[in-house]
């Protein structure tokens, strides 16, 4: 019998043989588990779906980071799909079955989008898990530090900052764990999930701003009371959307002594810190293809006024639109009685759309 040649990748390999292993981003799964499980015994971590053996383990010793885990991955999916609202590919790959003979591994292909998956699932854990210690929800952390720096006059530090510290080493332990796995996979691919959620995570530490609350009397904000807080997880992938459509394609090659991911096209230089990297380029995501992770933009809404990528234009890929209408109902001729309630009236108005052919 001919032995098989090593042409094919390990990973693609093990995709095809047990469709397993290759992914680090599995335990999104856990977006499907029910608000009504209440993890407080060890034996529930068998119950979690996408979890790798050292996932399991840190489960099994942390029961209590499980809840803020399993509020991360919802929050990625959430988060993810508004960012991408207006774009062909909308995020639709990142609904990561709990069955896992189901998985399509379409975002691990190493393209743009799982580049930017990887990226926000990392924030989205550690920012998770630092704004749990501050709200009183994990037993094992508390606030974060007060700043070293004497603050402005007229500010003091105060209120409970955000525990970034701990939400950064225990959410890399979490999420970086499957791509610390021997058998996981091609090392190229490991080492550019491990690049973007390290990026993903910059993005969280630029985040980290002062907020501050203002006292005195009747609101004269004469002195103000100031913590470190991060900011919404909306606003950390809005930064990494700017980064994913100026993210920069690398090839694996030998460096020195080891393997790296280097810029294709550019001049040689390393990979920048903050930028995010990708080894397979995209298809256009217009049409259908399961392989791709593409599902199309067939009856998707377009904008007939908008110039961007949610335009008919982009949208529709040149193939046009079909309008319909839709009747909205608001309240309107609102009227203020003294004193004091307000009354309205309904009126409806018929608003035209438009979804792609
Ligand atoms: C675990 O949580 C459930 C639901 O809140 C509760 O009914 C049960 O008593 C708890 N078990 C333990 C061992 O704390
Ligand atoms: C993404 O687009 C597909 C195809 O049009 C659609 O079926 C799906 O509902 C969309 N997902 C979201 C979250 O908008
Ligand atoms: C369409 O795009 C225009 C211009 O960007 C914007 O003002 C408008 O609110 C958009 N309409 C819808 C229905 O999203």
């Amino acid at each position: 019998m001919k032995k098989t040649s090593n042409t094919l990748p390990l990973c693609l390999l093990t995709i095809l043989l047990l469709s397993q292993i290759c992914s680090g981003i599995k335990w999104l799964a856990l977006s499907h588990t029910p608000t009504s499980l209440h993890i407080n015994q060890t034996q529930h971590c068998k119950l979690l779906p996408g979890l790798v053996s050292s996932q399991a383990q840190l489960c099994r010793s942390n029961l209590e980071l499980m809840q803020t885990i399993i509020a991360a991955a919802r929050e990625v999916k959430k988060t993810c799909q508004k960012t991408f609202a207006d774009m062909r590919w909308n995020c639709s790959s990142i609904d990561i079955p709990s069955d896992s003979s189901k998985y399509r591994p379409d975002l691990d292909r190493g393209t743009r989008e799982s580049a930017f998956v990887y990226a926000l699932s990392a924030a989205a854990i550690s920012h998770t898990i630092a704004q749990a210690c501050t709200s009183g929800d994990l037993r094992l952390c508390s606030c974060g530090p007060i700043p070293g720096e004497i603050p402005e006059p007229g500010y003091r530090w105060g209120g409970c900052a955000d525990n970034l510290h701990y939400g950064l080493v225990m959410g890399s332990k979490f999420s970086d764990a499957p791509m610390k796995m021997k058998k996981a996979g091609s090392h190229a691919n490991k080492l550019m999930h491990l690049h973007n959620s390290e990026v993903g995570r910059q993005a969280l530490r630029d985040a980290l701003v002062m907020k501050c609350k203002c006292h005195g009397v009747s609101g004269s904000c004469s002195i103000r009371t100031c913590w470190r807080g991060l900011q919404d997880l909306k606003d950390i992938a809005i930064d990494l959307k700017t980064k994913y459509l100026s993210a920069t394609k690398v090839v694996h090659r030998p460096m020195g002594t080891r393997k790296q991911l280097v810029p294709k096209d550019i001049d040689i230089r390393p990979v920048r810190e903050n930028e995010l990297v990708y080894l397979q380029s995209s298809p256009d995501f217009c049409a259908k293809n399961d392989k791709l992770g593409s599902v199309g933009t067939q009856d998707r809404q377009c904008n007939k006024t908008s110039i961007g990528s949610d335009s008919c234009d982009m949208m529709c890929c040149g193939r046009g639109y079909n309008p319909y209408t839709e009747k909205l109902v608001e309240r309107c001729h609102c009227k203020y009685h003294w004193c004091c309630y307000v009354t309205c009236k309904k009126c409806e108005r018929i608003v035209e759309r438009y979804v792609c052919k």
